[in-house]
This record gives C-alpha cells, structure tokens and sequence, in this order.
C-alpha cells in the first residue's frame, strides 16, 4: 500500500467542499426522494383530473402532459451520463435505471390516455389512425423501443445479453429520443408552431453530440 505523502489539506477548502456534495448524492435517502419527485407529475394529475383543473378538454390536457413528461424524463435520463463524467459524480449512475423506468412511464400514460379517453379502447380505430397519421406512427415505434429498453432494464437481461450487447441495444435510448422530438414536431407541423419542439430538438443534438465528440476524441 502507497503512503500518503500528499500534504493535509484543511477540511474547509473547495475540493474536499465539493466531494461532499457528491458524497451526500450517494446518501440512501436520495434515491427514495428522486422516486417520490419523479412521481409528482403524475399525482399532480390525477388530483386536477379529480378536482376538474384539467381546462375545457381534459382528455387533450391529460395526453399532452403525459407526453411531455416523458419527453422530459428522457433529456434527464440522457443527461445522467454527460454530467456525470465531466462534474465527476457517481451517484448519477445510480440514477439512470429508475429514471429510464419513469421515461417509459409517463411513456406509458401516454399512450394508454390516447387510447383510452381518444379512441375509446377500440383497437381497429387506433390501428387505423396509426396508418392514417404519421406523427402517431412516429409516436407508437417510440413507444416501442422504450418498451424494449424498459423490458431489458433488469439484471437478469443483463447477464443474458451480456455487457457488450445490453449497451448497444440501450444506447438506442438516443433514437427513441430522436423520434419523439419527430412526433412532437409533426404534430405541431400542422399549426406551423414549433416554439415548445425547438428547446428539446437543442438539448438531445446537444446531448447526442457530446457522445460523439467522447467517441471521436477516443
Ligand atoms: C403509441 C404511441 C403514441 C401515440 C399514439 C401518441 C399520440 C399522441 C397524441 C394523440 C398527441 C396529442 C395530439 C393533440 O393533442 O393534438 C401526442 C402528443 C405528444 N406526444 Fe405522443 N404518442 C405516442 C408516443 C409518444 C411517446 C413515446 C412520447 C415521448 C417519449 C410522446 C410525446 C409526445 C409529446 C411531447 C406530445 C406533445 C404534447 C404537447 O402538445 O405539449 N408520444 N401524442
């Protein structure tokens, strides 16, 4: 075992300020409040369904602001990575798993609004609008790759895929990001209004660009 021969430092100054901070994230206590925080949105709006908060339709209310918070739950589940390597904290590692789980969630929510309170359960009806519009077959093979990734969230997929593998298929957390900006932009194509797509178009090329960059600089 090396000596330390490093001189002592005294416990006040920066870095041993900021190691704690990173120390405290890997707290217990913070998952369980991540989780209960993650979960606001989603009680939030079953207390304005409940009360009539929800506006003059709903049923729309309900479906965009599921939407939207998946689409948010994403751009956080991929920034975990990029901060984590360049503010050095390892506690966001721990993070992602349950925070992708969240994405696929409201995810989830989503589609089961849209089905449900939309199409009323009829499944002929979602097929053909699946075929009819194509900003909802954007929205349904997004569905389908977070269904993937959710369902090969666990350990035991892990081990069975090995590694290598499970990374390749979860890096494919990208596209499904890259397509539900798509959906949201088509959706907005028809009033010419993309003032709410712009802002999470910039944050996943912004994040898919800084994992090019890691991979081209090697
Ligand atoms: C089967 C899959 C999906 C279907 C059928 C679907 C359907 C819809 C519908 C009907 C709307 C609202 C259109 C309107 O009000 O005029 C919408 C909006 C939206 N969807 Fe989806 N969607 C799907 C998947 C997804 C996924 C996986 C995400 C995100 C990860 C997503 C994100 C959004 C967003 C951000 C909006 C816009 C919300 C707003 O206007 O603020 N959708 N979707």
């Amino acid at each position: 075992m090396r000596a330390d021969t490093s001189p002592a430092r005294p416990p006040s100054s920066q870095g041993e300020g900021r190691g704690d901070w990173r120390k405290a994230l890997l707290h217990p206590a913070i998952k369980p409040l991540l989780f209960c925080a993650a979960l606001l949105p989603a009680l939030w709006l079953v207390v304005a369904a409940a009360t009539h908060q929800l506006g003059a339709n709903p049923a729309e209310a309900l479906i965009r602001s599921t939407g939207d918070w998946a689409l948010r739950t994403l751009c956080v589940v991929l920034a975990l990575t990029p901060l984590r390597v360049t503010f050095a904290v390892p506690a966001l590692a721990r993070w992602r798993r349950m925070l992708g789980l969240f994405a696929f969630f409201y995810a989830f929510l989503h589609v089961l609004s849209y089905s449900w309170l939309d199409m009323g359960l009829d499944l002929p009806e979602i097929f053909a609008d699946i075929a009819k519009r194509p900003f909802i077959l954007v929205g349904t093979l997004t569905f389908l790759v977070l269904l993937v990734l959710a369902a090969t969230s666990f350990q035991r997929t892990i081990r069975a895929l090995g590694g290598k593998r499970w990374q390749a298929l979860h890096r494919s957390v990208y596209g499904a990001a890259a397509l539900a900006v798509l959906h949201f932009f088509w959706m907005r194509a028809g009033k010419n209004d993309f003032a709410e797509v712009v802002p999470y178009a910039v944050i996943i090329a912004a994040l898919l660009g800084w994992r090019v960059w890691r991979r081209v600089r090697g």
